[in-house]
């Protein structure tokens, strides 16, 4: 019989009723180290004082008007995107996957409205993830993801990470646009190289095609910046948004310039919760948090101790690991051994990552974690790999 929450997870059999920080308590009192945080969603840890402040007072106040009005907490996170980065303009959405829809729209009407609406085709990359909209699965092209779903949404072209020659090939007169992820989150936390971030950048000046980042997962303050493209000293047109944002309330976004937001006018697009008082209220104080320098210097340099303590890991494990990779506190550890049987095994020690493609391990901790916790958690790592290579043996 079908169960009563339709199976489309597999779920691990642990029922979590409460959060502190990093931590999180089972039904059963376990305490849980937590460096998956909701895959990348709890950039502040759970129940942050501040965020559950931001919440009650708004929910005290009023939860839901619609995009029909002025909403004040909307706006104001809008103003600090639009203060903080290269974007002119914000729309507020629930996830990551309404972003793609809206960024894979805005850059057809963009097209559009200059006189090119042959321009269609979005330019994506293998590995990719986008989310589970019709557009979202479409974009990302695997099979594991569309199989069976078509006929799927047209105007995307696949092309294998890092093969230059398939994608200059792909770059046609019908390319509008580029997607990519600065950082590969599900794929397998790959990060595109600076030098590729900035190609692509003049490619698109040269040809007139839109740039369009997907820092779903490895933006607002992930990587150690606000967002992972500023390492590379180059700006997109359109940038998706969600995860991070609202620290473990759903609000999503797409950030664009001017010029790229030009065809999206008055009824074009809308959402009947996108940037509701609720979500923009936490996002507001999420952000006020983040974008701060003292705050990423810190994600910085917690980010450099994980690091080291991982090579260690790796060299301690040479058996079950092979490398680490990764940017800021968006790091994977490559495993020799099947990655799902490290996570599997971190549940016994009381420690949460998350499996990514590639046979990789992710490690995705709130970004305030502490240094007690990341060497406890490397100590917990250990003993599971331990365990796990005991099994293998
Ligand atoms: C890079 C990226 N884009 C889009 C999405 C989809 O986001 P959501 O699950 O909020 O729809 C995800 C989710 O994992 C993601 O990692």
């Amino acid at each position: 019989m079908i169960p009563s929450i339709l199976p489309t997870y597999n779920r691990a059999p642990l029922s979590f009723v409460k959060g502190e920080g990093t931590w999180l308590i089972e039904q059963d009192g376990r305490r849980f180290l937590d460096l998956g945080a909701g895959i990348a969603v709890n950039a502040l840890g759970h129940a942050h004082p501040a965020l559950v402040e931001a919440l009650t007072t708004q929910a005290q106040a009023l939860w839901h008007t619609s995009n029909l009005y002025d909403i004040p907490a909307q706006r104001k996170l809008a103003d600090a995107l639009v203060e903080k980065t290269f974007a002119d303009t914000v729309f507020f959405t629930n996830s990551g996957t309404e972003s793609c829809e809206l960024a894979v729209k805005m850059a057809r009407k963009y097209h559009y409205e200059k006189g090119s609406p042959d321009r269609t085709d979005i330019v994506t990359f293998e590995g990719s993830f986008h989310g589970r909209s019709s557009a979202g699965i479409a974009a990302a092209g695997g099979e594991k993801m569309t199989k069976g779903f078509g006929p799927l949404l047209p105007g995307f072209v696949h092309v294998p990470w890092g093969d230059h020659e398939a994608f200059h090939a792909a770059i046609t007169d019908t390319v509008g646009a580029i997607l990519i992820e600065p950082v590969q989150g599900e794929g397998g936390i790959r990060p595109l190289p600076d030098q590729c971030l900035k190609g692509l950048r003049d490619l698109c000046d040269e040809k007139g095609i839109l740039l369009i980042l997907d820092e779903v997962q490895c933006g607002m303050g992930r990587t150690g910046k606000l967002f992972a493209h500023e390492w590379a000293g180059v700006e997109p047109d359109i940038m998706m948004i969600a995860k991070g944002i609202g620290g473990g309330f759903p609000l999503g976004a797409v950030l664009a310039t001017e010029d790229a937001a030009r065809g999206m006018t008055a009824g074009t697009h809308g959402s009947t919760y996108g940037g509701n008082p609720l979500a923009c209220a936490v996002g507001a104080k999420v952000m006020e948090t983040v974008a701060d320098d003292a705050f990423l210097a810190e994600v910085n340099r917690k980010a450099g101790l994980l690091r080291q303590k991982l090579e260690g890991l790796v060299a301690a494990h040479p058996d079950v690991f092979d490398h680490v990779r990764g940017s800021g506190l968006m790091l994977g550890l490559k495993c020799k051994l099947p990655a799902a049987d490290v996570v599997k095994e971190g549940y016994a020690h009381q420690v949460l990552t998350v499996p990514a493609g590639d046979n990789v391990v992710r490690l995705i901790p709130p970004l305030n974690i502490t240094d007690e916790e990341l060497a406890e958690a490397i100590s917990r790592l250990d003993a599971a790999a331990t365990q796990v290579k005991r099994d293998a043996a």
